[in-house]
């Protein structure tokens, strides 16, 4: 018998996914104004097992920074949401159309696409409304308003979501490999922007200044560049199982892919070479950085 070696980060990620759902369960909830099936097919995608890696970004970097632990629920949430809203829409059979998401059926095969889209549509106004209503220090409402809707917006997580479509390229096109400024474009938008949100607003919870924010971002937008790398290996590498989601979808439907563009080896040190990147950002911040550091590095060798 083979045990895994002892891996304190993986388990540190796993407890907190557990202890953020739980909060989410309890704290998401809807009343009779809100219709039955919307609030379900919201709850239905936010609830479902996720590894809460962003929330968890929010509360470490908000520590580092010497936030209290209270005060990074609401922008942990209100990503997590904003999150869950791209992976609805990201599933709909006019994007990549996927069944399997966090090893469940996908939102719009469970309550059509209508209510799929309409969900999604909810869960923006919620993240939103979650920041200025739950907000503890109310001068960080706006701070965080502007860094959560100019990451998820069109300068971020939707525009590179608009250029990961506009790049696909059909079987008839003959298919040309698409090049690394692109893919990087690509990547560090449509996941880098949200990572770096995640980061950064840990540190405006916790009062940090101007150059501290700009560490904590740059920390950001490197480990969700070497997430999203590691996104695509898995794709290629991984099964269905493994990841509860469908793998080999990306060759399968020209999408612009690190693997795509510069083949898997090549992809491997770009990513690690993206985590040296957000290591050496987050040392120029004082405190112990040892966590985060070991969390970039999980975020490229994670098995799911
Ligand atoms: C999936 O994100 C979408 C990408 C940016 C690759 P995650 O891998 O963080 O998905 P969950 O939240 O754990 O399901
Ligand atoms: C997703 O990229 C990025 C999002 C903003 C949702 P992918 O399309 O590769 O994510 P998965 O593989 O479906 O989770
Ligand atoms: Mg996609
Ligand atoms: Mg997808
Ligand atoms: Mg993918």
């Amino acid at each position: 018998m083979t045990t895994k070696p002892a891996n304190p980060t993986l388990d540190a990620v796993k407890a907190f996914a557990e202890r953020f759902s739980r909060l989410l369960d309890e704290r998401v909830t809807f009343d009779e104004k809100t219709p039955v099936t919307l609030a379900e097919s919201i709850r239905y995608s936010l609830l479902a097992p996720g590894k809460r890696l962003r929330p968890f970004l929010v509360y470490q970097c908000g520590a580092l920074c010497g936030a209290n632990e209270e005060a990074c629920y609401a922008p942990a949430a209100a990503l997590e949401m904003i999150h869950a809203f791209s992976l609805i829409h990201d599933d709909l059979p006019a994007m990549d159309d996927d069944d399997l998401r966090r090893g469940r059926p996908t939102n719009h095969k469970v309550y059509g696409e209508a209510v799929a889209i309409l969900a999604g549509d909810a869960l923006v106004t919620l993240a939103f409304e979650t920041l200025a209503t739950k907000t503890l220090n109310r001068e960080h409402i706006a701070p965080l308003v502007a860094t959560l809707a100019r990451t998820a917006g069109g300068e971020g997580m939707i525009g590179g979501q608009t250029l990961d479509i506009e790049g696909q390229q059909s079987e008839t096109d003959n298919r040309k490999p698409p090049s690394l400024e692109s893919v990087r474009r690509i990547h560090s938008t449509k996941t880098g922007a949200l990572f770096e949100c995640a980061c950064r607003m840990g540190g405006i919870v916790a009062g940090a200044d101007d150059q501290t924010l700009d560490r904590l971002s740059a920390f950001g937008l490197n480990l969700g560049l070497a997430f999203q790398i590691a996104d695509d290996l898995l794709d290629v590498t991984a099964s269905a199982d493994d990841l509860g989601k469908k793998s080999g979808k990306d060759a399968e439907m020209g999408k612009q892919t690190y693997p795509a563009s510069v083949g898997i080896e090549r992809s491997r040190e770009l990513a690690k070479s993206a985590v040296s990147a957000a290591i050496e950002a987050i040392r120029g911040i004082s405190g112990d950085t040892a966590g985060l550091e070991a969390l970039a590095e999980f975020a490229y060798r994670r098995d799911r």
